[in-house]
């Protein structure tokens, strides 16, 4: 059975990444790439569309250009951690309602109102994956360092939500497995002022990782 594939964020690394690796695998038939910038993929395979994730009206005409088509897979693989305006906060004092808003419409909002639109979309005769990126500093066990109020915040908000998807879609789609997914540290726009921190052999290495998904 040839697979359709829906990717949303398709112009960042780990999105772009990840249609470049579907559109290889001959068992992959379509791969819906949606993102906010438009970009070419030289695939046949491959259909751009455009998407403004913090729309509602934007991610509801996304999701209708799919028609009647059953998806196996939908990775969403958009995120914000700092923009020209703001970066992460690194104390209290750098709290602004603004910005914080921001990031919650781009990492918690966005891509809880993509799984209202995208969900009903999963095949159901067989297993299908919705994935959503998520991020290690998220987890507040984890937290030892603090900071990033608003990028962890989303992230653990997120979280909830793809806990709450997966357990109301089991009722009705028994066969689909909704999870988070933390990449690891990751070349990128996203990572790219933080790099410094990173020692090189620390960034992640995900392929094979990444293919498990259709399995
Ligand atoms: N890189 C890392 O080390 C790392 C680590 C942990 C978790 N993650 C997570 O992985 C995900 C992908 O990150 P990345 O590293 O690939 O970052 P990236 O290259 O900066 O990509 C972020 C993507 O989000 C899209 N986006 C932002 N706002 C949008 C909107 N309103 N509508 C539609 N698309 C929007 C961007 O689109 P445009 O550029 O077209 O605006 C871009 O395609 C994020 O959720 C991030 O939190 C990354």
């Amino acid at each position: 059975m040839q697979k359709k594939i829906v990717i949303i964020g398709a112009s960042g690394a780990i999105g772009k990444a990840f249609v470049d690796l579907y559109s290889k695998i001959d068992t992959v038939e379509h791969v819906f790439s949606f993102s906010k910038t438009q970009i070419d993929f030289s695939s046949s395979k491959v259909k751009s569309f455009s998407i403004d994730i913090e729309d509602e009206i934007s991610v509801k005409n996304a999701a209708e250009v799919i028609g009647t088509q059953k998806i196996d897979i939908v990775i969403v693989a958009t995120g914000i951690l700092h923009n020209k305006d703001f970066g992460p906060e690194k104390s209290i004092k750098d709290l602004d309602p603004d910005n914080f808003l921001k990031v919650l419409k781009i990492n918690t909002i966005g891509p809880a109102i993509i799984g209202k639109h995208f969900l009903p979309l999963l095949t159901k005769d067989q297993k299908s994956v919705f994935a959503f990126l998520s991020a290690r500093v998220g987890s507040i066990s984890e937290n030892k360092l603090g900071g990033w109020y608003s990028y962890r915040a989303s992230k653990t908000a997120l979280n909830q939500v793809v806990k709450n998807f997966s357990i109301e879609v089991c009722r009705t789609n028994p066969n689909a497995v909704i999870l988070g997914l933390q990449p690891g540290t990751v070349e990128s726009n996203l990572s790219e002022p933080f790099k410094k921190n990173v020692a090189r052999e620390n960034y992640s290495h995900q392929n094979i990782a990444l293919k498990c998904l259709l399995r």
